[in-house]
């Protein structure tokens, strides 16, 4: 599976769906999807808290056609990044066969995703286990989603039914899929005492959410949250933000893991293109259509500066 395939075959079934829906047609919905991705790219520009419609169904199908492969393959490039440091400590070689070993001793993975609604994260651990599969019978893929537009639930199990689509249909699914989304502010700690199962999670994961909080107070309530998930839960759990690499975005990360009494074991900043097997021509159609491209490359700037960054931490 690559991830345009997913997001191609997700939005070949939810555009005319939502176009009929919607009493509009195909070029029409296009065209909206083409609004709505121009407005996004000038709110992450503005330098205050974006302003972003996502509890809109065709803001929602533009987020997923322009912005979920490549921060979904930012993921990717953190599970699969060789660790050599930590290797060399006789710790693990990556965070992906890290979280493989203990999925297959225990037989299920459980991940927090903050900001998770679109499926992001659950399509780069998808492609990661369909092509570093667990040998067990019988193995789950346990999401948690902590997102406050609660309309992206919607998104997400159609995201699940395409990752299902992949597989074959005459073998027994690789792995089970399942989510829950907790439509609230994250940064809301009043929230969080009666959501046990937020703190029982092996993995928290933090993927361009971290720059969506510009409020120095909401900040601040935000790595309490993460002090109180790094008091609570297991020892051997793992964050992991990805992100913008600009400075406030970094300084709100390393912020965010001083409070939280977080040690960062690994850091990588990344530019470029996506990686060689993903291909945007699959969304051919759909790219006439908004006369818009998905992103597929982290911009370098002239002083080598690269685009994205992420930190795994303890
Ligand atoms: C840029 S999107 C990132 C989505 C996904 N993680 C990815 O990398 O593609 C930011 C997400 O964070 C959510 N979000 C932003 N601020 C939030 C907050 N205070 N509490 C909960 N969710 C929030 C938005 O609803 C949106 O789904």
């Amino acid at each position: 599976m690559t991830f345009f395939e997913t997001v191609a075959s997700m939005l070949d079934a939810q555009v005319p769906a939502l176009a009929a829906d919607l009493g509009m047609s195909v070029p029409e919905l296009h065209s909206r999807m083409a609004t709505h991705l121009d407005t996004m790219a000038k709110e992450w520009r503005a330098q205050r808290t974006p302003s972003i419609a996502y509890e809109d169904p065709i803001c929602r199908l533009a987020y997923i056609f322009g912005h979920v492969p490549i921060n979904a393959n930012l993921f990717y490039h953190a599970l699969v990044e060789p660790y050599v440091d930590l290797l060399a400590q006789g710790l693990f070689s990556s965070l992906g066969e890290s979280i493989r070993s203990h999925a297959e001793k225990v037989g299920r993975l459980r991940l927090c995703a903050f900001g998770g609604g679109p499926g992001t994260e659950l399509i780069a651990l998808s492609k990661y286990l369909s092509k570093n599969p667990i040998s067990r019978a019988h193995f789950d893929l346990e999401f948690l989603l902590l997102d406050e537009v609660r309309e992206w639930a919607e998104s997400w199990e159609a995201m699940k039914e395409a990752i299902y689509d992949n597989f074959s249909l005459d073998a027994p699914r690789p792995f089970s899929i399942s989510g829950l989304v907790l439509p609230f502010d994250m940064t809301d700690l009043a929230q969080y005492s009666t959501m046990n199962q937020v703190f029982r999670r092996d993995l928290y994961v933090f993927n361009h959410v971290v720059s969506e909080v510009f409020d120095p107070a909401k900040l601040e309530r935000l790595a309490n949250v993460v002090a109180v998930l790094r008091q609570k839960a297991a020892a051997n759990a793992s964050f992991v933000f990805l992100d913008r690499n600009d400075d406030q975005t970094r300084t709100a990360v390393a912020g965010i893991l001083g409070v939280a009494g977080l040690t960062q074991v690994h850091e990588s900043k990344v530019g470029g293109s996506m990686d060689g097997d993903e291909q945007k021509e699959v969304l051919a159609e759909h790219i006439a259509g908004i006369g818009r491209r998905p992103r597929v490359q982290w911009r370098v700037g002239p002083n080598g500066n690269r685009a994205a960054f992420f930190v795994l931490a303890h």
